[in-house]
C-alpha cells in the first residue's frame, strides 16, 4: 500500500495506463506488457481507491472487468453479468478469502469447496434454447460482449444441441428452457506447437502463447479461420445456476457434464482448506506441459533456484512433493502433466445456498478466489547475444538479459534454439523480448516486442567459425543447427564432462561448471575416464578448492563407480541416447560390452530403441576413441551390470504398462519382476499391450487402454499373476 497519498493526476496517468494496455490487450489483441504485470498496476489502483474512495471515478478501469466489445461484432447484453475472480498470489491470501468467507457465512459454510483448474484461455458464454446453441459471446467488459457464435460453432468440443441425460446418470433432470453456460475456449500445448510449426513451414508469424491464440481465435470476422484454430472447450459455470436445478456447483458440474457439455475431469471437492493446498501443490508440479512426469520433475526450489516469496517457494520441495502425493491418494488424481496451461487454481463454495449469502462485491464474488501460480512470461530486454558451444559441437545462440522474474526464478539468459529461429523471431541487440519459463524447462525468447524496438539495430548474424575454438563451423544439409566438427574443441570436451557427471547420469556431486572448466582448460581432463584419476593433491591446487572440497570431490567421484547401466549408457552422450533409450536398453543387455557389441539390427529391435538411434550407437561404437573411453571406464572399475538373464519364461511374449499409484511396490519393482519372468514393461499404451495394471490415480494410459480393449487390471490380479495364478 503506498505510504503517501498520491495526487489526482498520478492516479489519473495510472487509469490511463491500464486503459491503454486494456485497449490493446482487448481490442488490438496485441499486449505489451504479461499479464501479471497487469494485474500488478490494476491491483495498485484498486488499494488506492479503496485507501482514498475520493479518489475514485465513475469510469475508473476498476470499475469494470475489461474492455468495450470492438468494432465488427454485434453487442451482446449478458443477462447475468460475468464477473471476474479476486486474485490470491499466495497461501497467507487464501486462509484471508477464507476467514472473510467464514465471518460472512459462519464455518459450516465455508468447509466444502470445489476446486478447478484455471483454465488461461478466453471466456465465453453459451446460450441455450430449448437444447440449441442460440448464441456465444465474449465476456466483454462482464456486462456485454461480442457476438461469436459463427465462430463458437466451429469449435468441435461445443455441442450445438444438448443431449437428453440418460436414465442412469445421477441427478439427470433435462436442461431448463434457456441455459446460459460460462466456460474457457483454450488450445492445447501440442496443438499450439503444431500451429507454430505450420506457421513456421509457411514461413509465417509465430503466436505467442497459446491464451492470446485462443482469444484472438474467437475474434476472427471470418468463421473459416476460425474453424482452422484447434479450439476446446470447458464448460465450468452458469448464468443463472438457480435455473439449472442443482444445489451447488459439483451438482452443476455433473449436469453439465449429462447433458453432453465438456467438463475439466480435473475438478475436485475438497472438504478441507488443507485438501485445497494439496490440489494446489499437485497442480503446481503437473501444470506445465513437457514429457516429464511428477516422478522426474524437481522442483526448482530443490535446486536452490527460487526466490524467495515466489508461490511455490512456500512449500519445500518435499512437502510439495507430499501434498501433490496425498492429493493423488486422497482425490483420487494422476500426476501426468496437464496437456493445457493453466495460470492457477479456482476455488468456489460448492453450496449455492452459501455463495448467495456469501454475495459479490463490485466485480468479483466473495464465494471464490484464484489462486494464481506464478508467471511463466514476461518482458524484458536484449543485453546481448552470446554464442554457446554444447558438447555435441552444436552451436546454440543465447541471449542475454536484463534479469526478469518467471515462472519464479531470476532469468538472466534464455536460449534463442538455432540461426533458423533467431531469424523468424527476428530478435535483435536491445530488444524487448517476451520470455518464456514452463516449470523445468529451459527459458526461451519467444518474441520481440516489434513495436517497441528502437532505432535499427543489425540483424543477428551467427559466426563462421567455433567462438571457442576458431574451426570453420559446419552445416550438413539437412541440419537446422550448425556444429563445431572439433571433438577436442575444448567447449564439447567441458559438456561432455558436465553430462557426464550431471544429476541424472553419474550423479558426481561437486563437479560444477567451473570447476570442470578449470580442468579442461589446464588439459587435466580430456575425457570422463580421466576423472578417476584424479587426486587430492591435484584439485587442492585449482582455484577456489580447498583441500576438504577436494576430498569431498574425490569420495563423490569414487561413489559414482556404483552406478546403473542406464545411467552409464545415458552419461556417454551419445546423440538421441537419453534416459529412457538408456534405460530400455540396460533392461536388455547385461553390460556396456554388450550393448556396444550389439548389432545394428538387434539394438533396432528394442521397444524404445528404432533403427535411427540404433545407427547412432552403432555409429558411436565404432570410433576407436569410444571404444578406448569405454575401456578405460572399465579398467577404472566402472562397470556396471544390466539386465538378469531372466529366471522363468512364466511371462514371455506379455508386455505390462504400469500407471497410478501402486501399494505394495514401487513401479521400478513391478517392472523388474516382469523382466524376470521373461516379460516386457513399456511405458506407452498401444495395441501390442497385454495388460495395463492401474492403480488409484491412473488417467489417460487406462482411458486408452480400454479404448483400444487392452485389459485393465489392479494391483491384486497383477500379484496374483507373479504367484503363478491366472
Ligand atoms: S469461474 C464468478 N472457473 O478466470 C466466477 N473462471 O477472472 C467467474 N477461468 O474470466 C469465473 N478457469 O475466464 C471460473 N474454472 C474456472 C475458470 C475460470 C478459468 C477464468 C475465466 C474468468 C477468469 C476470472
Amino acid at each position: 500500500m503506498p505510504e503517501r497519498k498520491p495526487t489526482p493526476q498520478q492516479v489519473e496517468a495510472l487509469r490511463r495506463e491500464i486503459e491503454a494496455h486494456n485497449y490493446r490487450y482487448y481490442v488490438l489483441d496485441e499486449p505489451v506488457i504479461p499479464d501479471a504485470e497487469y494485474d500488478r498496476l490494476l491491483r495498485r489502483l484498486e488499494e488506492i481507491e479503496a485507501r482514498w474512495p475520493d479518489l475514485k471515478t465513475p469510469d475508473s478501469p476498476t470499475q469494470r472487468v475489461g474492455a468495450p466489445p470492438a468494432q465488427g461484432f454485434r453487442v451482446v447484453r449478458h443477462r447475468h453479468p460475468m464477473l471476474s475472480l479476486e486474485n490470491a498470489m499466495n497461501r497467507a491470501e487464501v486462509e484471508a478469502w477464507r476467514d472473510r468467507l467464514v465471518r460472512v457465512v459462519g464455518q459450516a459454510g465455508a468447509a466444502d469447496f470445489v476446486c478447478e483448474p484455471k483454465m488461461d484461455g478466453a471466456a465465453v458464454e453459451l446460450v441455450y434454447e430449448d437444447g440449441v446453441l442460440v448464441e456465444a459471446s465474449t465476456r466483454g467488459d462482464g456486462e456485454s460482449g461480442e457476438d461469436v457464435t459463427a465462430n463458437v460453432r466451429t469449435i468441435r468440443s461445443v455441442p450445438l444441441r444438448l443431449r437428453s441425460p440418460e436414465a442412469d446418470v445421477r441427478r439427470a433432470c433435462p436442461p431448463p428452457a434457456r441455459l446460459e453456460v460460462r466456460g474457457e475456449v483454450f488450445i492445447t500445448v501440442a496443438d499450439f506447437e503444431a500451429l507454430n510449426r505450420r506457421q513456421a513451414d509457411r514461413g509465417e508469424r509465430l503466436y505467442v502463447n497459446p491464451r492470446n491464440t485462443a482469444a484472438g481465435s474467437l475474434k476472427q470476422l471470418d468463421p473459416s479461420v476460425t474453424a482452422e484454430r484447434p479450439l476446446r472447450f470447458f464448460a465450468y459455470g452458469a448464468g443463472d445456476p438457480s435455473a439449472v436445478g442443482a444445489s451447488t456447483q459439483w451438482e452443476l458440474l455433473e449436469a453439465l457434464r449429462a447433458w453432453g457439455l465438456p467438463v475439466n475431469p480435473e475438478s475436485r471437492r475438497c472438504g478441507t482448506l488443507e485438501q485445497v493446498f494439496d490440489y494446489y501443490a499437485l497442480m503446481t508440479l503437473r501444470r506445465s506441459a513437457g514429457e516429464v512426469g511428477l516422478r522426474e520433475r524437481l522442483p526448482a526450489r530443490a535446486r536452490g533456484e527460487v526466490d524467495e516469496g515466489a508461490t511455490d517457494a512456500e512449500w519445500d520441495s518435499r512437502e510439495l512433493r507430499r501434498r501433490a502425493r496425498r492429493a493423488m491418494r486422497e482425490l483420487n488424481l494422476g500426476d501426468e502433466p496437464l496437456a493445457y496451461e493453466i495460470d492457477g487454481v479456482v476455488v468456489k463454495v460448492n453450496r449455492f445456498d452459501v455463495q448467495r449469502e456469501a454475495g459479490e462485491r463490485a466485480r468479483s464474488p466473495r464465494w471464490a478466489v484464484a489462486w494464481k501460480f506464478p508467471p511463466q512470461e514476461a518482458v524484458t530486454r536484449v543485453l546481448d547475444i552470446e554464442v554457446q558451444v554444447g558438447r555435441t559441437g552444436a552451436l546454440t545462440p543465447v541471449a542475454k538479459l536484463e534479469p526478469v522474474h518467471v515462472g519464479g526464478v531470476t532469468v538472466t539468459s534464455a536460449t534463442l534454439h538455432n540461426p533458423d529461429e533467431i531469424a523468424r523471431k527476428d530478435v535483435r541487440v536491445g530488444d524487448r523480448v517476451w520470455v518464456r519459463r514452463a516449470g523445468d524447462v529451459i527459458p526461451e525468447v519467444v518474441a520481440p516486442v516489434t513495436s517497441q524496438r528502437r532505432g535499427h539495430p543489425p540483424r543477428f548474424v551467427m559466426p563462421e567459425r567455433c567462438p571457442v575454438c576458431d574451426t570453420p563451423v559446419v552445416r550438413g544439409d539437412d541440419e537446422v543447427v550448425p556444429r563445431c566438427p572439433n571433438a577436442a574443441c575444448p567447449a564439447q570436451v567441458r559438456g561432455r564432462i558436465l553430462h557426464f557427471a550431471s544429476r541424472t547420469a553419474m550423479d558426481i556431486e561437486g563437479l560444477g561448471e567451473k570447476l570442470v572448466t578449470q580442468l579442461v582448460e589446464r588439459g587435466i581432463v580430456k575425457d570422463p575416464a580421466d576423472l578417476y584419476r584424479l587426486d587430492v593433491d591435484t584439485l587442492a591446487a585449482l582455484e577456489r578448492m580447498g583441500e576438504k572440497s577436494a576430498r569431498n570431490l574425490v569420495a563423490a567421484i569414487e561413489r559414482s563407480k556404483e552406478t546403473t547401466l542406464a545411467r552409464l549408457i545415458h552419461a556417454l552422450g551419445i546423440r538421441n541416447v537419453g534416459e529412457t533409450v538408456a534405460e530400455a536398453l540396460a533392461a536388455h543387455f547385461p553390460s556396456i560390452d554388450a550393448v556396444l557389441g550389439a548389432s545394428e539390427e538387434e539394438l533396432a529391435a528394442i521397444d524404445g530403441v528404432g533403427p535411427v538411434i540404433a545407427r547412432e550407437i552403432r555409429a558411436w561404437a565404432d570410433v576407436a576413441a569410444n571404444r578406448d573411453l569405454v575401456r578405460r571406464l572399465r579398467e577404472a572399475g566402472v562397470d556396471p551390470r544390466g539386465a538378469p538373464a531372466p529366471r522363468s519364461d512364466e511371462f514371455a511374449g506379455r508386455t505390462f504398462v504400469f500407471t497410478g499409484t501402486l501399494e505394495s511396490m514401487t513401479r521400478e519393482e513391478a517392472e523388474r519382476a516382469v523382466r524376470e519372468r521373461g516379460g516386457r514393461a513399456t511405458s506407452s499404451v498401444s495395441k501390442k499391450t497385454t495388460y495395463v495394471v492401474a492403480g488409484p490415480g491412473a488417467g489417460s494410459k487406462r482411458e486408452k487402454a480400454l479404448r483400444l480393449g487392452v485389459p485393465v487390471i489392479d494391483e491384486a490380479t497383477f500379484l496374483e499373476m507373479l504367484a503363478g495364478g491366472a
